[in-house]
């Protein structure tokens, strides 16, 4: 039966098999010794080469060794040992021990790889990396990357459901819902000349699900935004989506203070966390923070340098709207799904002609070490103020019936008041793994440029395909 490598420290001259890859080879003389890798660490393989009188058997094993390159897959049975006094290594956790091998298997040979993947890796040409990226991902400092996100997105999913939230699907073939970014269109073959749009986020489906009755809901949610790709920024991401109904601005707020103040107090004890006096997260109006900081997501770190620091800030009280120079237009600057702070559609439209600026939205920003790490709203819940929203936003009557009929007609069949948040998990985890970007925490990241270099995506697709859609390529750049 297989043993992994880390629970050798448990069977002392025991035999055990395991298997792995070759991570490094090292010859001292006729001894090779050979750093196995699987997933739970690195131990030490010893071969000895054996006189010529002894069993044959044992020289072939040594002999096979000899052959061993990095990263071929190997089986071996052997007996664990203590090392030597002085032939410790303080550097793996089973660095007191060593295995005597008695039988190799080769399960597979490797060619050399285009890399060292026993570095951190951060000097290595990025594409390349992207390339290979199932070998990238072999480095011990992606791995814990990995493994870091699913201990935290598995606390959060124990959390909320501690809360009674409940995790629910929503389509990714659907309708463009606006989140201020382009589209990822697909066209639809059964319906010739029309094309689904990839969710920029699950908001609208969110909020029918308030109005389904649903009450607590969060996703674990892929979205899809047509931008430029930055470092904080990737054209398919995750968030943790979360809508609440019959709730308020502060409870959303202290509900996602109280999980991520206890993630990390779990997850990263050694972590410092910057707070209020009153032991809260600072919170800090839009207007104060672009005073003092000039920033709506200010980094108010003590020491910048400090790689334990964590400085947690809600920012309330954005405004409604900002001006679109190049479209002419008041545009939300949330979504248009967002509360303005009025009473009803009469008093918006009158405030609307005074000046939009002046409005303010029940809107928050979830910042960290000046990162933008979450945002969301109280939503408009009355059909009227929505529609007087998106009437200012410049939108025509018959463009509003198409684009968000469904939900104004919905909203006429006693929908809650209700609200949410969308934390990007991404980001988070970038911040507390100190990594530089988030396609350090993403398993197969695009590049700057959109494209995933393992799978050559995106790529043509042929004649055939391109018929059965209705659809001509007229000029390719
Ligand atoms: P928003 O558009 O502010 O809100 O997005 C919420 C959070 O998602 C993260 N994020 C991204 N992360 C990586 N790559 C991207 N391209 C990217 N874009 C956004 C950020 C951001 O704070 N539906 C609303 C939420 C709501 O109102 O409940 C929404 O999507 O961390």
């Amino acid at each position: 039966m297989r043993t992994w490598n880390k629970d050798i420290i448990n069977k002392v001259d025991k035999e055990v098999e395991l298997m792995g890859w070759v991570a490094v080879r090292r010859d001292h003389g006729k001894i090779i010794f050979i750093d196995l890798r699987d997933k739970t660490g690195i131990n030490q393989l010893v071969f000895i080469p054996v006189k010529s009188e002894q069993s044959s058997d044992k020289n072939n094993v040594y002999e096979k060794a000899n052959t061993l390159r990095p990263e071929w897959v190997i089986k071996i049975r052997g007996e664990v040992k203590k090392r030597p006094k002085g032939m410790e290594n303080n550097n793996l956790k089973t660095g007191e021990y060593e295995i005597e091998v008695k039988d190799l298997e080769i399960l597979n040979e490797a060619k050399t790889p285009p890399f060292s993947l026993d570095t951190d890796g951060y000097d290595i040409n990025e594409e390349t990396r992207m390339a290979y990226r199932y070998l990238d991902l072999r480095r011990q400092r992606l791995q814990k990357n990995l493994k870091a996100r699913f201990q935290i997105i598995k606390f959060i999913r124990d959390y909320l459901t501690e809360k009674e939230f409940t995790e629910i699907e929503t389509p990714i073939i659907t309708k463009s819902t606006p989140e201020g970014a382009r589209d990822y269109i697909i066209p639809a073959r059964l319906q010739p000349g029309k094309f689904y749009a990839l969710p920029q986020s699950p908001q609208q489906y969110k909020q029918l699900l308030m109005v389904a009755g649903t009450e607590r809901y969060f996703q674990i949610a892929r979205c899809f935004r047509d931008e430029d790709t930055r470092g904080d920024r990737q054209p398919e991401f995750t968030q943790l989506d979360i809508e609440m109904s019959f709730i308020t601005q502060e409870e959303i707020m202290e509900l996602i203070e109280e999980m991520f103040l206890n993630l990390v107090k779990k997850l990263y004890p050694e972590k410092k966390i910057k707070l209020a006096s009153d032991g809260r997260i600072i919170r800090m109006s839009y207007k104060d923070a672009m005073e003092k900081y000039g920033s709506d997501k200010p980094d108010i770190r003590d020491n910048k340098d400090d790689k334990n620091e964590l400085a947690f800030l809600f920012v309330v009280d954005f405004p409604m709207f900002e001006w679109k120079e190049n479209e002419k237009r008041w545009d939300a600057a949330h979504h248009p799904f967002t509360q303005p702070k009025v009473k009803d559609a009469i008093e918006f439209q009158k405030l609307f002609k005074e000046n939009p600026a002046k409005i303010l939205a029940e809107q928050y920003d979830f910042v960290l070490n000046g990162f933008e790490v979450g945002g969301g709203s109280i939503r408009i819940h009355n059909s009227e103020l929505l529609q007087a929203v998106f009437e200012a936003m410049g939108n025509k009557a018959k463009d509003i019936q198409e684009k968000f009929g469904h939900l104004l007609e919905a909203f006429n069949y006693g929908v809650p008041p209700h609200g949410g948040i969308a934390p990007g998990i991404d980001r988070l985890i970038m911040i507390l793994e100190n990594e530089p970007n988030i396609r350090e925490v993403i398993a197969f990241p695009k590049t700057g440029d959109g494209r995933d270099l393992m799978m050559n995506a995106p790529s043509e697709i042929d004649k055939e395909q391109l018929k059965d859609l209705g659809l001509e390529i007229k000029n390719k750049e």
